[in-house]
């Protein structure tokens, strides 16, 4: 014992001799048994040890502790319980009303499966069999017995771990929700039976303090959420009875984000959250909406990274928004977290807006604010007043008055709460808006930036043309969702080209790919949208214009101008990340993806996709069973001639002169000069000829001849070497009289332009 007591003197004494009262903390008896700890700074002051379990684990009794001046741990480590990683609980699922649980069970752990049974006399929704998965939740949807009872709502039953009132479910009745024991209730506690049979909210959740949300749940959800944000300001189209309907509504979104970066939140975190933030934001771009953002990174201080009233005086861009997030560092970091004053800061920047927009103008604003943080505030108070008049300002409402419920859907309030401990208590009353879930609880935030990368694949989505993803590990069909392959079999040969989705019927390639005499049923055209490969031709239609034969006279064997068709499937494909059309020019869908303001021609089209005189597209060339991007410059203004001029030399071409072989409708490539391009392969006719704006693809040509077959040599131009491709600008009139279609009830038209 003596040694002991000598110990602790001379902890005593050190602390000391740093001459304030500050020393460091120790390890004896941190260990955690079954996992790990880290430490945020060592063993100094403010350090914060985390523990870590398994999967299916989690640090019992205590998440973290703090090391404090005294040399002391916050929570000191205790002799009981022991700290250890302990099994995941799932909620009690014995909450069933008319029906019964297999096995019954004191506690549920993780891997345990049950079984749910009815009543007599009462029929099942939900799942019949759950599984305890490793975050706390159990797998499939709350199982719920009921009996028609001619009301006008569903029994919207109980979820594991809650306690429901309200027993009657008929048009205005209300059901209220808790949660058993010190269980935190996520979701609507609230719901109310809607005219249409519907509830009001959603579905609520009880959550232990090691529940948390996968990246999956957190884009499903986070992801509609956001997207009803941005498609109700975009113009939809709805398809009534075969016709389109466009549906736009006025309005500017203003997305406010805030990011804790106090030491409670580890370096890690703060990182992961900035390359989410860019993820989003990116992502966001892809829609028709230009939203204004705010986005600062606070602790005891804020540190604002983009004010949003330079969106509103045009002085900042999302490019120069994410060049800034890229390149911001966090110095040393300051004690304390101040919530508030990152509420404070979107109240400041709300009135200033509204200031300058007027009142009726505010109107129309809809405000997103997404905070990360772990709710550890120890300055400042807590945001609930500051979002009081958050809420009035949205709401409009005046002195006193209720909240407006027709103006809820302008706010909304998304805390994805981040960090080794959470205080969901103070964090669960921020979150405001309709609908879905606001409140998110991330165990790590690593998958952060894939979860929002998945969340433009619903179905809200489904008009957008040429949006994909880009990452270089997904699939080929997710970065290229529009291609098709077609084969045509005729009299013994087999032609192959690629073609291009561009609605959901529609295929379109290169005329020559055509034989005279072809009837649908020799060809075949693949997509794979998980609904057969090979989808049924219905028709095929060519431009009227095309005849290779059109100037053998004039020295050219074949002619490939207006080499243009669209085959038309039986039935629609099915949208989705995989499959989904690219846009083509002059249609509405491709000024909303160029983000062309107001009434848009084809020229400025033009303008924006082929202004560079040397001006870089892709190709797809196919390699086995898979496609290749290949990259080409389309010479334009005065680098033409030069380009055409190599079409001289291609067999069959007896013509001196090159236009007449080639004529305005195409777009030359390839050369060694400046820049060394790839040339097309003979599977390649009919192919897009494409060039990206950001997340979205625009088709601006399609493959159709060239000079030389250089595929064996790897597919790389040399000096003389050249194609030609449909320039679509060109052809708009026959793809308008199909695509654009209104007189008939097949498919939905698309909007070409006027001009
Ligand atoms: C260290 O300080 C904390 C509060 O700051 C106090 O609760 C604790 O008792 C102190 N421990 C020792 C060993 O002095
Ligand atoms: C439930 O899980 C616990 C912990 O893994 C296990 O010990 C128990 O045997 C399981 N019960 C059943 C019925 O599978
Ligand atoms: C939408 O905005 C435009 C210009 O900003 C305005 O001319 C038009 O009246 C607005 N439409 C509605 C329905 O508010
Ligand atoms: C951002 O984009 C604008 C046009 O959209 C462009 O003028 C500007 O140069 C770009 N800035 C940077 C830093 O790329
Ligand atoms: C194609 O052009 C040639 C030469 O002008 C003409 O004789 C022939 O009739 C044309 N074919 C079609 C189908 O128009």
């Amino acid at each position: 014992m003596g040694f002991s007591d000598h110990w602790s003197w001379l902890v005593a004494l050190s602390c000391l001799l740093v001459g304030e009262v500050q020393c460091d903390c120790t390890e004896d008896k941190m260990q955690i048994e079954g996992g790990h700890y880290t430490l945020t700074k060592q063993l100094e002051t403010s350090s914060m040890l985390i523990y870590h379990c398994p999967e299916g684990y989690y640090p019992y009794p205590s998440l973290t502790r703090l090391c404090q001046r005294n040399g002391s741990w916050k929570e000191p480590p205790r002799r009981y319980p022991t700290q250890r990683c302990r099994v995941v609980e799932c909620p009690d699922p014995n909450v069933l009303e008319y029906g019964e649980v297999f096995p019954p069970q004191e506690n549920y752990f993780v891997n345990n499966e049950t079984a749910y049974e009815c009543y007599s006399g009462y029929t099942m929704r939900g799942s019949p069999k759950r599984v305890c998965l490793p975050n706390g939740k159990w797998s499939g949807s709350t199982p719920i017995c009921s009996r028609d009872s001619g009301a006008t709502c569903a029994d919207p039953g109980v979820p594991a771990g809650a306690a429901r009132t309200g027993k009657i479910f008929g048009f205005k009745d209300k059901v209220k929700y808790r949660c058993n024991g010190n269980l935190i209730l996520v979701g609507s506690s609230e719901r109310v039976c809607l005219e249409n049979g519907q509830w009001t909210g959603k579905e609520p959740a009880c959550y232990y303090k090691h529940t948390y949300d996968t990246s999956l749940e957190v884009s499903e959800e986070f992801g509609s959420a956001i997207k009803t944000s941005l498609t109700t300001l975009e113009p939809i189209d709805d398809i009534q009875g075969g016709r389109k309907i466009r549906i736009s509504k006025n309005g500017t979104l203003n997305i406010y984000i805030a990011v804790d970066i106090s030491e409670s939140i580890q370096e890690k975190h703060f990182q992961d959250a900035r390359d989410a933030i860019i993820k989003l934001i990116s992502k966001i771009s892809s829609f028709s909406v230009n939203p204004n953002y705010e986005i600062i990174f606070f602790s005891s201080e804020k540190y604002e990274v983009v004010n949003i009233l330079d969106f509103f005086d045009k002085k900042a861009e999302l490019n120069t928004t994410i060049t800034k997030l890229e390149n911001f560092e966090v110095g040393d970091r300051n004690t304390g977290t101040d919530l508030d004053l990152a509420f404070r800061t979107f109240l400041e920047k709300m009135a200033l807006i509204k200031r300058r927009v007027g009142k009726e103008g505010f109107m129309e604003h809809r405000h997103v604010i997404i905070t990360f943080t772990d709710g550890a505030y120890n300055m400042g108070g807590s945001p609930e007043p500051t979002l009081r008049r958050i809420k009035n300002m949205v709401y409009m409402n005046h002195n006193g008055e209720q909240d407006n419920p027709s103006r809820e859907e302008y706010l909304d309030i998304y805390i994805f709460a981040i960090g080794a401990e959470l205080f969901d208590d103070d964090l669960l009353p921020l979150t405001a808006g309709t609908g879905g879930q606001h409140y998110f609880r991330m165990k790590d935030i690593q998958n952060l930036q894939e979860t929002f990368d998945a969340i433009i694949d619903e179905e809200e989505v489904k008009g957008l043309c040429g949006l994909h993803k880009e990452y270089e590990t997904e699939s080929k069909r997710k970065r290229y969702p529009w291609m098709a392959f077609i084969t045509i079999q005729n009299e013994g040969s087999l032609q192959t080209c690629i073609g291009s989705l561009v609605n959901t019927q529609f295929v379109l390639t290169a005329a020559h790919c055509f034989k005279f005499g072809d009837l649908p049923e020799n060809v075949k055209v693949e997509i794979d949208d998980g609904q057969g490969r090979v989808k049924i031709v219905k028709t095929f239609k060519i431009h009227p214009n095309y005849n290779i034969s059109a100037k053998v006279k004039e020295g050219v064997n074949e002619f490939y101008d207006y080499d243009v068709a669209l085959i038309q499937l039986e039935k629609d494909v099915r949208i989705s990340s995989d499959v989904r059309p690219i846009c083509i020019p002059c249609t509405q869908e491709t000024s909303d993806a160029l983000k062309l303001v107001g009434e848009s021609t084809c020229k400025q089209q033009e303008q924006v996709l082929l202004k560079n005189h040397l001006e870089k597209l892709s190709f797809l060339t196919k390699k086995a069973n898979s496609v290749e991007e290949k990259d080409v410059h389309a010479k334009l203004g005065e680098n033409r001639d030069e380009c055409i001029r190599h079409a001289l030399q291609a067999p069959g071409i007896t013509t001196n002169d090159a236009k007449v072989a080639v004529t305005d409708n195409f777009l030359c490539t390839g050369g060694k000069t400046p820049f060394r391009d790839h040339i097309t392969c003979k599977g390649d006719s009919g192919g897009a000829v494409f060039k990206n704006y950001e997340q979205r693809t625009v088709q601006v040509a399609l493959v159709s001849w060239g000079t030389k077959d250089l595929c064996k040599l790897g597919g790389d131009s040399d000096e003389t070497s050249r194609d030609f491709h449909i320039n679509l600008f060109r052809v708009v009139p026959f793809l308008k009289s199909i695509l654009g279609n209104d007189n008939q009830n097949d498919y939905a038209p698309l909007q070409f332009l006027q001009n």
